[in-house]
């Protein structure tokens, strides 16, 4: 067969994933790798098997499976290499547990998902690290944070409940000057809008069960690293046994493949509906930043090409019944905490008692708003009928106070 892979770096993204992770040796004809389901791994010999030349060895220890989408998402994210975990928030604990040892300090931010802040609290605060929680929009004023035994910075860029976006390059700069390292969840962007390890962060995760599988059916996570971040890495979650389901990263590679249209159409359809949302009388703010108006908008656009689908809006002060009666005035927008799949998701936003560093308190009630792939102007004249009921609600309190 002819070698097609000269030159491909050289390719966009969105070519490059219709065509990375493909198997070679007797997989080449196939465009898609096998869903392995396997355990054991069988030797030809003793010989083989005291070789270390055997490409497979236990099904835990890489499958053709696992081995196709962990070279895809390497590709997506410029990494050299990825691990695959049961889940995203597996993805995190693995990604700290390789940096963090007993008596270290870590630095997190203090917008990452809600979960994640258990990890560092619940988890690795028992094996005797510390972690202080920071101003997500701190900068290259972390430094003042570090300590003589910090040596990891954990944050998401942009928060998914508050949308800050980091400054990932001072942070890393601070970081590798006090010999620690960075781990960023990379989900809301995926490699294809944002690369963290291209703007010298050493690990970069992602909730693959949002955006990369897409379609809600699946729950996979990814760390992926470059150089002596990607050892530790491997080691780790090798110690730790963690491994996917085969039909799980088959459908998380298979979404994988579909990620660039099913992206721009998000961004395409979410900035619409952001700017929409602007324009109305009973939105106070909307936390999308490639709105012009986010208070990061040059952030992001330095080191974003792309935005998701998924926003915050903070109304103006209402009432908890009001905002119940947009939420379930809504015919589109179905009411779940997931996000990054074809479907429109509604949810309250209630972060603000978990926030420790610096006070999160919006002037109004807070929805985030995860925007599918349906007709935009379907999703819009779907939020304009639960924003009608939220006024209906809101007349009918005043009348009666
Ligand atoms: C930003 C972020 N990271 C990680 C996770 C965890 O992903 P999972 O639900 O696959 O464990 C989530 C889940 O909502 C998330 O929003």
């Amino acid at each position: 067969m002819t070698d097609r892979s000269d030159d491909s770096k050289a390719d966009s993204i969105f070519t490059r994933l219709a065509h990375t992770g493909r198997l070679g040796g007797d997989h080449a004809p196939f465009v898609n790798p096998p869903v392995v389901h396997a355990s054991t791994v069988l030797f030809e010999s003793m010989e083989h098997l005291h070789s270390n030349k055997a490409r497979y060895v236990y099904g835990r220890r890489g499958t053709p499976t696992s081995e196709a989408f962990a070279a895809a998402i390497s590709e997506l994210e410029a990494a050299e290499g990825t691990v695959i975990t049961p889940s995203g928030l597996s993805a995190v604990a693995v990604a700290l547990m390789a940096i963090v040892s007993a008596g270290d300090h870590l630095l997190v931010a203090d917008n990452v998902y809600g979960p994640g802040r258990d990890v560092c609290g619940r988890i690795l605060g028992r094996f005797g690290v510390e972690t202080t929680f920071y101003d997500p929009r701190i900068g290259a004023g972390i430094e003042a944070l570090f300590r003589p035994n910090t040596r990891a910075v954990y944050l998401e860029s942009p928060g998914s409940h508050s949308f800050e976006v980091a400054d990932l390059p001072a942070i890393v700069e601070v970081a590798h000057r006090h010999d620690a390292l960075v781990a960023v969840d990379n989900t809301w962007a995926t490699g294809l809008f944002h690369k963290p390890l291209a703007l010298g962060a050493d690990l970069s995760i992602l909730a693959a069960t949002k955006y990369i599988v897409g379609h809600s059916d699946a729950l996979v996570g990814t760390v992926s690293a470059c150089g002596a971040a990607w050892r530790k890495l491997h080691a780790t979650h090798g110690y730790l046994g963690m491994f996917t389901g085969p039909d799980d990263m088959y459908l998380a590679l298979r979404g994988l493949r579909t990620l660039g249209v099913r992206l721009r159409q998000h961004q395409e359809s979410a900035m619409r509906i952001a700017t929409w949302l602007e324009s109305r009388s009973e939105v106070s703010r909307v936390l999308y930043p490639a709105l012009a108006s986010h208070p990061d908008h040059a952030l992001w656009s330095r080191d974003f090409s792309g935005a998701s689908g998924l926003m915050g809006v903070v109304l103006k002060p209402a009432t908890p019944a009001s905002v119940a009666a947009l939420i379930d005035g809504l015919r589109l927008f179905a009411i779940g905490f997931s996000w990054g799949g074809f479907e429109s998701l509604i949810v309250p936003t209630e972060i603000g008692r978990s926030r420790t560093a610096i006070p999160w308190r919006p002037e109004g009630p807070v929805i985030r708003l995860q925007i599918g792939l349906e007709s935009a102007d379907d999703l819009i004249a779907d939020l304009h009928r639960g924003l009608e009921q939220l006024v209906l609600a809101e007349s009918a309190e005043a009348e009666t106070n």
